[in-house]
């Protein structure tokens, strides 16, 4: 009797385990479907051979292995029926590795549990699947350093949790679509080193913080309406073009790269504040003159260019204490305020170029060779209408050393006779 209660009690407990075995394995097993797509994204990629470099590949072994357990850069969700991908990540991303080259397989699309879609660079070319956008639950798209070719599926931008997109330098071409205006859980959008043209949606997605589309061949102007919540705004390198008060609302910004542009009019004095201490907005056509704003506290690492523009009027104390100072090549005018040469003996500004400009004066004391540390700064004066002192033509220069010689005296009072005229004219018209 005990002998047969024993052995119903080891049958049991037999099933018992084989139950959960079972039931384990099945809660382990990837979705066919996945399987299936998966098999289709290895068949259309390959790791760019260099035999010293950790493969990605090698761990995708569909005879033995489980993809959710052991596939680099595959990571599923559990669920009571199969498993599904829910992030891909395609690549190893390590800085020794060449990447991968091939296509990205149209099976992609198969993934619908996806969230998270990576590619790292590599030589990968073709299209971004054009059905990409109906994977619904995707967060985030990256797919940067490669050579994609073809317009950035239109269905993406309609993707409604889509938080960061970034499909910069590849040779993406097309037109960025007005539905992105909708994407309202976007933050980040990086489409830059593309190329992509036509003009801008007419607004950008309100919550957006960090939008970088340089080095495109895009035309027009900003919206009218930026996001008023944006941290980082780059148009860098485009044919762009229009003023810059759209710019007036965006408090947040500390990150600004609009050079090489067309664009023009004067700069919005709310652009001069502390926290926005990259702004970089060389090369363009801008006109008018520095805000008349006392010194701000400028920090370590703050870089303000505005060379190569058409800045009048005098230099104003704002831009005191900028660590890279770049007004050169513009047609500013009168003297440097002496705040200037103070803050580079503090060693707190270490570069200031104001060559090519119209200059006529810099407080003299101030710039002696006992006050500047000439090692570790560069202060260039050169073609303006003064004398340069001697000691700043020592220092690192465009033109080098020797550079440090003053403008045609016909070319200042040719300039400084104009300016006076309209000056005069404008006196007129105002009576
Ligand atoms: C998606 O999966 C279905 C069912 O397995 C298959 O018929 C279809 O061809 C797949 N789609 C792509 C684009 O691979
Ligand atoms: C740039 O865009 C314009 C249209 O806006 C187009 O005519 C031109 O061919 C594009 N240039 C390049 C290099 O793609
Ligand atoms: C630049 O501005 C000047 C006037 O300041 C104007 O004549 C010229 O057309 C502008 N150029 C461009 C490319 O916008
Ligand atoms: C500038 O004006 C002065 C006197 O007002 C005149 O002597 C000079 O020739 C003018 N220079 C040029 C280049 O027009």
């Amino acid at each position: 009797m005990a002998k047969k209660c024993f052995l119903l009690l080891l049958a049991l407990v037999l099933y018992l385990i084989h139950s959960q075995s079972t039931n384990a394995q099945s809660q382990n097993k990837i979705s066919p479907i996945d399987l299936d797509a998966l098999l289709q994204i290895k068949n259309t990629l390959v790791d760019i051979a260099i035999s010293t470099s950790p493969h990605f590949f090698s761990s995708w072994d569909f005879d033995s292995s489980d993809p959710c357990s052991s596939f680099a850069g595959v990571t599923c969700s559990s669920s009571e029926q199969s498993r599904r991908v829910y992030s891909l990540v395609l690549g190893t991303g390590l800085s020794d590795s060449p990447g991968l080259t091939g296509t990205l397989s149209p099976s992609i699309v198969n993934l619908t549990e996806l969230t998270q879609l990576v590619l790292f660079a590599g030589i990968v070319t073709g299209p971004i699947p054009l059905q990409l956008g109906s994977l619904k639950k995707l967060r985030v798209i990256s797919l940067t350093n490669n050579r994609l070719t073809g317009a950035i599926p239109e269905s993406i931008f309609t993707l409604p949790d889509l938080h960061t997109l970034d499909l910069s330098h590849n040779q993406l071409s097309g037109t960025i679509p007005v539905t992105l205006f909708a994407l309202n859980q976007l933050k980040v959008l990086v489409l830059a080193s593309n190329r992509i043209s036509g003009q801008l949606p007419s607004g950008f997605p309100q919550q957006l913080l960090h939008l970088d589309f340089s080095q495109n061949n895009i035309s027009g102007m900003l919206p009218q309406w930026m996001p008023s919540s944006l941290r980082y705004l780059s148009a860098s390198q485009n044919r762009m073009w229009g003023a810059l008060n759209c710019l007036e609302l965006i408090s947040e910004l500390v990150y600004l790269d609009l050079s090489m542009n067309h664009f023009s009019g004067g700069l919005p004095a709310s652009l001069f504040q502390p926290k926005l201490n990259s702004m970089l907005l060389q090369r363009n056509n801008l006109s008018g003159g520095l805000p008349p704003l006392p010194p701000y506290l400028y920090g370590p690492g703050s870089i303000i260019d505005l060379s190569h523009n058409f800045l009048t009027g005098e230099l104003t104390q704002v831009l005191v204490g900028v660590e890279s100072l770049f007004l050169n090549n513009n047609q500013l005018t009168g003297t440097v305020p002496k705040e200037y040469f103070e803050s580079v003996s503090l060693g707190r500004t270490k570069t200031l170029y104001l060559q090519h400009n119209y200059i006529t004066g810099y407080p003299t004391a101030a710039v002696s060779s006992s006050s500047l540390p000439r090692d570790t700064v560069a202060v260039c004066l050169s073609y303006n209408c003064m004398v340069v002192p001697a000691v700043v033509g020592l220092m690192e220069c465009p033109g080098g050393v020797g550079g440090q010689i003053s403008r045609p005296a016909y070319q200042c009072s040719a300039f400084h006779n104009k300016s006076t005229i309209s000056l005069k004219k404008e006196d007129h018209i105002n009576i």
